[in-house]
């Protein structure tokens, strides 16, 4: 167990309550932040501060606008911030998402830099701040998640001198080249290096930042070997922590429904028996490369003929942030090529592409993985990419049911997982279906060879040694500044 109070910061929250014929319902939103960080507060037992959407919130949350959590066994505190629905077009649709969004994850022609976005991300930072400065005191340790919250620190520094304050970033950090574009470069670092510690997923986005840091302030000192920042008085460590699964779990409940699960699956959504699958799995993001890889698999159908009826592709999607004109642009980009594909190639018994639409359970969507023969995973650019690794763990330890990982180079996973998955480039459709195809009739004993190196590599770098290794740092950093006093 953690020896502090533990307060964490995000934008999303873990659950949301919303009216559905007058009863209150919980909702779980989709993304890897929450489903990960929802079990270290289940353990930790502190407070969890993030924005309250959801329709019913306000009945659920006691005169300090917080609630109990998990709704079925209740173990943390969340605590709502209230934002109007200006702010949160400003804020969240528009600086975290129009800005910060593309701008990290190197797709400078998508930002759209407005002045009022930029005044209100910084008037919801510091309403975020205040709420950290009520519930934590000196001896709290203070967890900001992500790109939402990157001035939130240094408010929060100014009444909290002494408390340790550490941010983990989800997402890339791209090369100054990128980032100087940004009119708020100096104020966005300044506030992240109030935090004691900044945790990224990978050594390439710690040594961006470190050069951003080094590029944008000249008073700044910056140790590229030990990570170690120091800006204005403070000392900020720099550091990559890989985010992984809880890989055991993971593939035990694949295994939930052995018998019975893949037969059904298949038959309720007509794919023939005989027919091998790729599976991919996304939020409906511009970054996750998915025009690209249906571009691929349309090359794949069109040159390749042999593989119609023997190939279907599994596509789960969940619609995202969609009042951004961006996403509208990318969901009907998806949807076309969807529907041109199964025009073009479907059979009386066979569609190239079958679209979930509802919701899978955890079970459902792990066992899915575990008989897919592909998983189809091609971002454009992606801070780490935690569906590579739920595939990998969801695999059978069993020869004869090993499928293959397809990763884009594009990804933060790829660093861990590109010596043995197979990499590809997303944006060369035809070099994409040559690859697809080499995956589907790559030989048994190879994608043994490289799915128990996959598998090896998941379940060591797990969720728990990655949250070990992150507050074993904080702890340290603690340690040293009580030596310090
Ligand atoms: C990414 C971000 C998270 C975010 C998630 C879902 O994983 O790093 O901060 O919560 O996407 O996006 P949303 O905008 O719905 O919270």
């Amino acid at each position: 167990a953690f020896e502090s109070s533990l307060v964490l910061v995000s934008n999303r929250q873990p659950y949301s309550h919303r009216y559905e014929d007058d009863e209150i319902v919980v909702d779980r939103p989709v993304g890897g932040l929450t489903a990960g960080l929802d079990p270290v507060m289940q353990q930790v037992d502190g407070t969890w501060i993030a924005w309250g959407d959801g329709d019913a919130d306000a009945e659920v949350t006691d005169d300090n606008d917080c609630v109990r959590v998990p709704p079925e066994d209740p173990s943390y505190t969340l605590r709502r911030v209230w934002l109007s629905d200006e702010a949160v077009d400003e804020y969240y649709y528009g600086y975290s998402n129009q800005v910060l969004w593309p701008l990290c994850h190197d797709l400078v022609g998508k930002t759209n830099f407005e002045d009022r976005f930029w005044s209100r991300y910084q008037e919801v930072n510091e309403q975020f701040a205040d709420a950290v400065v009520e519930q934590a005191d000196e001896e709290s340790v203070v967890w900001f998640q992500d790109y939402h919250l990157a001035l939130a620190p240094s408010h929060a520094r100014e009444a909290l001198p002494e408390t340790t304050l550490f941010q983990f970033w989800h997402i890339p950090w791209p090369t100054w080249d990128t980032f100087r574009v940004c009119p708020h470069r100096e104020e966005l670092l300044g506030g992240l290096l109030a935090n004691d510690l900044i945790g990224f997923h990978t050594e390439r986005y710690v040594e961006n930042f470190l050069a951003c840091v080094d590029a944008c302030f000249e008073a700044a000192t910056v140790d590229t070997d030990s990570g170690e920042v120091e800006y204005d008085g403070e000392t900020t460590l720099v550091r990559a922590f890989p985010l992984g699964v809880d890989a055991e779990r993971i593939g035990e409940l694949a295994g939930e429904r052995e018998e019975t699960f893949w037969p059904e699956f298949k038959r309720e959504y007509s794919i023939p028996d005989d027919s091998r699958v790729a599976v991919g799995v996304d939020r409906l993001d511009y970054t996750k490369g998915i025009p690209e890889r249906l571009d691929a698999l349309e090359e794949l159908f069109e040159t390749r003929p042999e593989w119609r009826e023997r190939l279907t592709y599994v596509q789960k999607s969940t619609e995202s942030r969609s009042d951004i004109s961006e996403y509208q642009r990318l969901q009907s980009a998806v949807d076309e090529r969807i529907e041109r594909l199964n025009e073009r190639f479907a059979t009386e018994s066979w569609r190239p592409v079958v679209r979930i639409e509802e919701h899978l359970t955890n079970p459902e969507l792990y066992g899915l993985y575990a008989h897919s023969d592909l998983a189809l995973v091609t971002p454009v650019r992606d801070g780490m990419n935690l569906v590579a690794k739920e595939y990998v763990a969801a695999q059978a330890d069993d020869d004869t049911k090993d499928g293959v990982l397809v990763l884009s180079r594009m990804t933060g996973a790829h660093g861990e997982l590109g010596d043995t998955a197979v990499t590809i480039e997303p944006y060369d459709a035809p070099e994409l279906a040559g690859q697809i195809e080499e995956a589907l009739t790559m030989p048994d004993h190879e994608r043994k060879r490289r799915m128990d190196a996959l598998r090896a590599s998941v379940l060591e770098n797990d969720l728990d040694t990655w949250l070990a290794s992150l507050l074993g740092t904080v702890q340290g950093l603690r340690r040293m500044s009580t030596q310090d006093t």
